[in-house]
């Protein structure tokens, strides 16, 4: 049953069971500030694996294990660990599997085959971001912050700027876009777009402003030199922030009402300046809030044995 319980691709779910989550995030989090949330009792552990950097994303997870009565055990990057002396990340997980998890957090490279491991581990696996294959919590997150302000997604258009190409945040929202029927645009460079653009169910703006006009909602992305192949140039990066960087008087083209989201980290000073985390239609650290609560909901789900996956199997 473990593979009914993990998270590693959104396409398992169905709208309903989507729905059902954000429902149940929206009124955590409400119990959550009025207080009125019974005390959690210990549960067990949970092995959060971090093979690759992260801040929100581990914070928040260990912050939704706390909150729901799981002590988490961290592996945050391969310092002090046995990765160190040549153990595989595959070992790692067996090896803590072996002292009873109640389920894995796992935030790892594209060539650690997850689906696979999945197959060979007895319980479930939430994917932390995965390579550039995908994040689902992130797309999750970002999207019941929308939900919280609009109701629905449905036909809302939703505009990323930025390194797309190497963006696994925009892998996720391309499965959830077509459960949950939003709009994906696209702006950026041509080095940083994917190469397979499917013109059907993507819009490409060339300009920013075209794309602002366009959009309900712009999340910029950050620009991850660490994943291009050369070493991106001063040049091209003051050129980036001046076509594509989001700044408050590039945003005087976006709707009054319209909101604006980053995954983090952000570089300031290439993708976004500084003023726009205080533009009032920043929702940037309410993703991060918000990540904390939908990481929890996911977590309580798999404490009461409720399957997240609807559609056929893994
Ligand atoms: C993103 C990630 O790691 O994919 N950040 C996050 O999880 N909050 C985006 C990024 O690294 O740029």
């Amino acid at each position: 049953m473990s593979d009914q319980n993990s998270l590693i691709e959104l396409s398992q779910l169905s709208e309903n069971k989507i729905n059902q989550l954000f429902q149940s995030c929206i009124e955590l989090k409400k119990k959550f500030k009025q207080h009125t949330l019974p005390e959690s009792t210990l549960k067990g552990i949970a092995v959060l694996l971090f093979f690759e950097p992260s801040t929100r994303t581990r914070f928040s997870f260990e912050a939704a294990c706390a909150r729901a009565g799981v002590h988490p055990l961290i592996l945050g990057g391969a310092s002090g660990t046995s990765l160190e002396k040549g153990e595989t990340m595959e070992d790692t997980i067996f090896n803590l599997e072996a002292m009873r998890p109640l389920f894995f957090v796992i935030r790892c490279p594209d060539a650690l085959d997850l689906k696979d491991i999945q197959k060979q581990i007895s319980v479930p696996i939430i994917n932390a971001g995965w390579g550039m294959k995908g994040h689902p919590t992130q797309a999750l997150l970002d999207t019941v912050t929308l939900f919280e302000r609009w109701g629905s997604l449905r036909s809302k258009k939703i505009l990323f700027v930025g390194d797309i190409k190497h963006s696994r945040v925009v892998g996720s929202h391309r499965q959830l876009s077509s459960i949950l029927n939003y709009k994906i645009g696209y702006c950026a460079p041509r080095e940083l777009l994917p190469q397979d653009i499917d013109a059907k169910s993507v819009e490409v703006f060339d300009g920013l402003d075209e794309g602002l006009k366009w959009a309900d909602a712009v999340v910029g992305l950050r620009v991850q030199k660490e994943r291009h192949a050369s070493q991106s140039d001063d040049s091209f990066i003051s050129e980036y922030r001046h076509s594509f960087g989001l700044n408050s008087q590039r945003l005087e083209k976006f709707k009054s009402d319209g909101l604006i989201l980053h995954p983090g980290p952000i570089n300031y000073g290439v993708e976004l300046e500084k003023e726009v985390l205080t533009d009032s239609r920043s929702v940037i650290l309410q993703l991060v809030e918000n990540g904390a609560f939908m990481r929890e909901t996911l977590i309580r789900q798999i404490l009461q044995n409720q399957s997240l996956v609807i559609k056929g199997s893994l």
